[in-house]
């Protein structure tokens, strides 16, 4: 296994700045490149700025072409553009220009990678490295791997993910990976609660938004609100997942993206952003939704009781999803499951130590009460290994 020691970072932006802290944190020379001057050099500014007095701020270069980031270069993480045809045409390019026995590695959320890596003409020496946010204090890094990746190449990306302090937990390439596969079908699935009881209540989307994430945070399941986590992301950034999903997964119904949750977009209530969401955070605007229980900087979400509400109905969607991530042979056990879990969100528990407090039966119950209250629809339906588990899983629930 060759142990990689250079690495170039290309694409300055949130991302790649982070990616480089995280690379030059632990010693190791971060080789910068960006198509914007400015943003490149703002990013190797800052870095230098925030290095300690042991860091050598030299370890952090900027460098003026394509051509000698990727020099002698070991690996190759890119973090441009979200755009597939972007990404497509750098990585034709790069696999002129890089050594041939440079790795390569995108930091897509949900692109494809069998396709970057075809593009590059060296799909053994491609994967995915998907950091999170912000970079530097996340753990996680979803290692994404397709069938031609070469075990050398993975062995040496394993060993220097562990010398830069980050766990690297091995995927087969599939949309979403696990976290965003997992979380996303919970605020989905919020938002689907949501437009039923407005609707059947008479009562204001946000009034119903603030039950919804209230019963949550109650229930101590997850430390946010769906809903409040939609406006912090994106609303648009959430919609943008459901379409990855729902194309990845061949159109299934099980991801097929929400009207309701587009009509927030089209009026522009895309989330804290824009100062509205489902909540609303300008406070000063004479709006029918104005949200009585925030305060006056529009921030404070106020708890309330909401017995109505089953928070079962969530963290069974959430566990369903892990066992298909499971069943589909996405990672190879449920541990790497919890694990990228509870290190790229701020759940306490994995899906699956939640199921066991629970109780798995009770959940499936819940489950299965959905899918036939739902007239079958297919967001609902059990995966088989709730009843069928793995021989690890059987121990684990035992
Ligand atoms: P960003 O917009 O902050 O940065 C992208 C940078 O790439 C820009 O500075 C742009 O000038 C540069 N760029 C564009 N085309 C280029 C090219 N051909 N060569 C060199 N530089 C180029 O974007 P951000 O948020 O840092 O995202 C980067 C990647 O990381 C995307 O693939 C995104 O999906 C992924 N990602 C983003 C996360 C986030 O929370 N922002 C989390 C995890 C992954």
């Amino acid at each position: 296994m060759k142990r990689i020691e250079r690495v170039a970072v290309i694409g300055a932006g949130i991302m790649g700045t982070g990616i480089a802290g995280s690379i030059f944190k632990y010693g190791f020379e971060a080789r910068l490149f960006d198509v914007n001057k400015d943003i490149l050099r703002n990013s190797c500014e800052l870095l230098r700025k925030r290095a300690r007095r042991s860091q050598d701020p030299e370890k952090i270069v900027m460098t003026e072409t394509l051509e000698e980031a990727v020099e002698g270069a070991d690996l190759i993480i890119e973090a441009i553009i979200e755009k597939l045809e972007a990404k497509c045409s750098f990585y034709a390019e790069l696999g002129k220009t890089a050594p041939s026995a440079t790795i390569f590695s995108s930091n897509t959320s949900s692109l494809s990678i069998s396709e970057m890596a075809e593009s590059s003409g060296r799909p053994g020496k491609f994967l995915g490295l998907h950091f999170f946010n912000p970079p530097v204090l996340m753990r996680l890094v979803e290692v994404t791997v397709t069938g031609e990746l070469e075990d050398d190449a993975l062995e040496s990306v394993m060993d220097f993910l562990k010398n830069i302090k980050k766990t690297g937990i091995k995927c087969m390439e599939s949309p979403g990976f696990v976290v965003n596969r997992i979380l996303l079908p919970v605020v989905f699935e919020a938002f689907h609660i949501l437009k039923e009881k407005s609707e059947n209540s008479g009562r204001s989307i946000i009034e119903t938004a603030n039950e919804i994430d209230s019963a949550i945070l109650n229930s101590g399941i997850f430390p946010m609100g769906p809903l409040d986590l939609a406006d912090l992301t994106g609303i648009d950034t959430i919609y943008s997942v459901s379409e990855v999903l729902y194309r990845g997964f061949n159109k299934s119904s099980r991801f097929t993206p929400s009207p309701f949750i587009k009509s927030f977009i089209d009026r522009g209530y895309t989330g804290r952003k824009k100062g509205k969401g489902v909540y609303n955070y300008n406070n000063t605007e004479n709006d029918p939704d104005l949200n009585p229980i925030l305060d006056e900087r529009g921030n404070k979400i106020e708890r309330i009781e909401s017995p109505e509400f089953n928070s079962a109905d969530l963290l069974s969607v959430a566990a369903n999803e892990a066992f298909l991530v499971l069943e589909e042979g996405i990672v190879a056990s449920y541990k790497d499951i919890e694990t990228c879990m509870e290190l790229g969100t701020r759940w306490p528990n994995g899906p699956f130590k939640m199921v066991k407090e629970y109780g798995k039966e009770r959940l499936l119950d819940v489950l299965k009460r959905r899918y036939s209250e739902s007239g079958n629809n297919p967001r609902y339906c059990p995966g088989s290994l709730w009843e069928n588990p793995t021989p690890e899983l059987v121990e684990y629930f035992s």
